[in-house]
C-alpha cells in the first residue's frame, strides 16, 4: 500500500505531485508528504491524514523546484503521525526517500546504524533507507541505492533525491509496484499510472530488483547487479477522464453505475455468437496445456476471491475440469501436490496483492501453470504468469471493489465456456451462454434503474447494527461479497452465510433487530431459500430478498424485494450481486461514512 509519485523536469514540481497524489490517495491516507529539489535546497513538508492536510500545508507556497517525491501513507511501521509521514532523511538531510512496502530486515539494520552513532527520527522502516543510502553515497546516487539494495530483506518501491546531486531520482523496486512515466523533457514514476496518465501515456514497467536514474532528459535502467536494460515504451489505454468522478458523489457508485459498459469491455471482441465459443488471445501461448486441463485451483484474496468461488460452480457447471478457489494468503501454508497440468488461476483487480503473487511464486515453484486474471496492464501479476486474460475494465478507484466483480465473473464466464466447449458442452448450452452473456448489460442497468428504490430500503435499516446475508450456491459468493460490502464501507457488521448452515448455528442471532438480505434468484435453490426465508421471518427477522422479476411468492412473502432480470442460473450473481453493493453504498451514505476510503483499508494491498 502507499502510493508514491516523482516527477522531474522543466515545470513546477509541487502541482504535478499533489495532483498524481490525489490520484494514489486510495493507496493509501493515513498521511503524506513531499520534498521537492531547487538546485541544492530541498523543500520538505508533511502532514497527518489526507491529501487535503498536506495542500492546506503547501497550498499559499511557491515552491519553485522542478523535481521532487511525494508519497501518500498507509501505516505498517509506526503510527500515522507526522514524523511517521515520508519522506524520511538522514542526519545531514541530504537523502530524502519515500517508500512502499516492508523492509523486513529493518530491525537488525536499524541496531547496527545506532550502532554506528545514528540517530532515528521515526519509527518506520523506512528511515534506515535513508541512512543506508546515505551511508553508501559516494557521488554517483545510483549506485548508492544499487549498493542499499543489497542489504534489503523485504519489499519496496523507493524514490530517492539527494541535495547533491539536483535534478536527478532514483528509483527502485522490489515487489511493490513502480512504473515510469516518460515524457518530453520531463519524466516521472509512480505506484500507478493513474498518478501521471495526465501528462504521459508513455510507460516503462520497472522489474523486481531494478533501479532508474531519472532526468528530465532521460530514463536510464539498470538491474541490481549493474547490467544496463533497455526496454521500449508501452502506451497506456487510459484516458484521464476514467480516474475522475465525472459528477459522481464518489467513485464507488461511478463505478457501480459503469458496469453495463465493464461488461462490455470484458466481452468485446471475445465472443463468436455462431459457435458458442469464446476467443481469448490471451491464453494462446498456454492453451494446448490448457484444454486437457483438469484441475483448477483459483488462488484470490477479498472480492476477488469471492469471485472465484462463484468462478468455481460456473466451472462445475460448464465444464469437467475440478476447480478448487484457495485464499492466497493461505495458500503457500498448504501442502501443495498438484496433478500434472494443474491451471492455477491469480484472480487480481490490482495484479499487486502480496499474498496473491506469494501464492503464484509457491505455486510455479511446485511445478503448476500460471494464468492470470487481471485489470491492471503491464502489473506484477500479469507479468509474473504465463498468460492470462485482462478485464479490461480502466481504473478501480473507490477502494470497495465493484466493477471488478463483475468483470471477473464474466472472464471466468467466458473462459468456462471456452472449455467447456472443448470438452462435453453442446453448442446449443454455448449459443445459449452467448446469447444470455450479451443481455447483461441490459440487465445490470434494469436493476440499476432501482437505485431509488434500494436507496429507500437502506434509509429503512442503516441504524440496524447487525446484519445477515444467505444464499445458496451461485448465491453463497454473493451473500459472501454483500455482507463484505457494507462491513468496509459502513462499518455495520455483516455476515455472509451458507444459508443452508443457518440452522447449525446463525439462526440464534435472529431477531427484529437482525435485517437479513436473501439472495434469492429463481434458480435450482429457489424453494429451500424460501424456507430459510420463512425460518427468518417467523422469527420475526426483517428480510430484504433480492429476488428474480414475477416471483409473487417472494413478493407476497417479504415486504422489501429488489428485483433482478431472469438469466441462467449461473449468470444469476452478476445482477444479484448489484443491489447488494447499492445497499452498502447507501447505507454508508446515511452513515455519513468516507466512502471512497474506508477507515484502516487501503485499494492495494502490497504486504502480506
Ligand atoms: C473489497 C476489496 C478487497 C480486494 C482484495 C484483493 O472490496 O477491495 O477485498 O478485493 O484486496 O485485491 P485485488 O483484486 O487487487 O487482488
Amino acid at each position: 500500500m502507499c502510493g508514491i509519485v516523482c516527477y522531474v523536469g522543466r515545470e513546477k514540481a509541487k502541482p504535478i505531485l499533489m495532483e498524481g497524489l490525489k490520484h494514489l490517495e486510495y493507496r493509501g491516507y493515513d498521511s503524506a508528504g513531499l520534498a521537492i529539489q531547487n538546485k541544492k535546497h530541498i523543500d520538505y513538508y508533511r502532514a497527518v491524514g489526507k491529501i487535503i492536510e498536506l495542500e492546506r500545508k503547501t497550498n499559499d507556497l511557491d515552491i519553485p523546484g522542478t523535481s521532487g517525491i511525494a508519497h501518500t501513507r498507509w501505516a505498517t511501521h509506526g503510527e500515522p503521525t507526522e514524523k511517521n509521514a515520508h519522506p524520511h532523511r538522514d542526519e545531514k538531510d541530504n537523502i530524502y526517500v519515500i517508500h512502499n512496502g516492508i523492509i523486513e530486515n529493518f530491525h537488525h539494520l536499524k541496531k547496527k546504524l545506532e550502532k554506528s552513532g545514528v540517530q532515528f527520527r521515526s519509527e518506520t522502516d523506512t528511515e534506515v533507507l535513508a541512512h543506508l543510502i546515505a551511508q553508501n553515497f559516494d557521488g554517483d546516487l545510483n549506485e548508492a541505492v544499487r549498493k542499499t539494495m543489497s542489504q534489503l530483506e523485504g519489499t519496496f518501491g523507493l524514490a530517492v533525491i539527494n541535495r547533491k546531486t539536483p535534478g536527478e531520482i532514483v528509483v527502485a523496486r522490489r515487489g511493490s509496484p513502480l512504473i515510469i512515466g516518460v515524457g518530453e523533457g520531463e519524466n516521472f514514476a509512480a505506484s500507478d499510472v493513474a498518478a501521471m496518465v495526465r501528462y504521459t501515456n508513455k510507460v516503462v514497467h520497472l522489474n523486481d530488483n531494478e533501479l532508474a536514474l531519472l532526468t528530465k532528459d532521460g530514463v536510464s535502467i539498470s538491474t541490481a547487479q549493474a547490467k544496463a536494460i533497455q526496454r521500449p515504451t508501452e502506451t497506456v489505454e487510459w484516458q484521464p477522464e476514467d480516474a475522475e468522478l465525472n459528477g459522481f458523489p464518489h467513485f464507488m457508485l461511478k463505478e457501480i453505475f459503469e458496469q453495463p459498459e465493464t461488461i462490455l469491455n470484458a466481452t468485446r471482441g471475445r465472443l463468436e455468437p455462431g459457435e458458442g465459443v469464446p476467443k481469448l488471445g490471451g491464453i494462446i501461448p498456454v492453451w494446448d496445456r490448457l484444454k486437457e486441463c483438469r484441475h483448477m485451483v483459483i488462488v484470490a484474496c477479498g472480492t476477488s476471491y469471492y469471485a472465484g468461488h462463484v468462478g468455481r460452480y460456473i466451472f462445475e457447471k460448464l465444464t469437467e475440469v475440478d476447480v478448487e478457489v484457495e485464499l492466497a494468503s493461505e495458500f503457500r501454508y498448504q501442502k501443495l501436490n498438484f496433478p500434472p497440468n494443474t491451471f492455477i488461476i491469480a484472480m487480481s483487480q490490482s495484479g499487486e496483492t502480496a499474498d496473491t503473487l506469494a501464492a503464484i511464486r509457491e505455486a510455479s515453484r511446485k511445478g503448476a501453470n500460471l494464468i492470470g486474471i487481471v485489470n491492471v496492464v503491464g502489473s506484477s501479476i500479469s507479468r509474473e504468469t504465463e498468460a492470462g486474460i485482462y478485464n479490461h475494465a480502466g481504473p478501480e478507484i473507490g477502494v470497495a471493489s465493484t466493477k471488478i466483480f463483475i468483470s471477473q465473473l464474466t472472464i471466468l464466464t467466458l473462459l468456462a465456456l471456452l472449455l467447456g466447449r472443448h470438452q462435453n458442452l453442446s453448442l446449443t448450452d454455448g449459443v445459449e451462454a452467448i446469447k444470455a452473456l450479451t443481455a447483461l448489460p441490459d440487465q445490470v442497468k434494469k436493476v440499476l434503474s432501482q437505485d431509488n428504490h434500494i436507496q429507500a430500503i437502506a434509509e429503512k435499516y442503516y441504524k440496524y447494527n447487525n446484519w445477515l446475508y444467505l444464499g445458496r450456491k451461485y448465491g453463497y459468493p454473493i451473500a459472501m461479497e454483500g455482507a463484505l460490502k457494507l462491513k468496509e464501507v459502513s462499518y455495520i457488521h455483516a455476515e455472509g452465510y451458507a444459508a443452508g448452515e443457518m440452522k447449525h448455528g446463525p439462526i440464534a442471532l435472529i431477531n427484529p433487530e437482525m435485517p437479513t438480505v436473501a439472495i434469492v434468484p429463481k434458480d435450482s435453490m429457489h424453494e429451500k431459500m424460501i424456507n430459510n426465508i420463512h425460518e427468518i421471518l417467523s422469527r420475526k427477522g426483517p428480510v430484504i430478498a433480492i429476488a428474480t422479476e414475477g416471483d409473487d411468492k417472494i413478493k407476497d412473502m417479504v415486504e422489501d424485494v429488489i428485483e433482478i432480470p431472469e438469466t441462467l442460473d449461473y449468470l444469476n450473481p452478476i445482477l444479484s450481486v448489484v443491489p447488494c453493493q447499492l445497499l452498502a453504498y447507501h447505507c454508508a451514505r446515511f452513515l455519513n461514512r468516507d466512502i471512497d476510503q474506508p477507515r484502516n483499508l487501503a485499494k492495494s494491498v502490497t504486504v502480506e
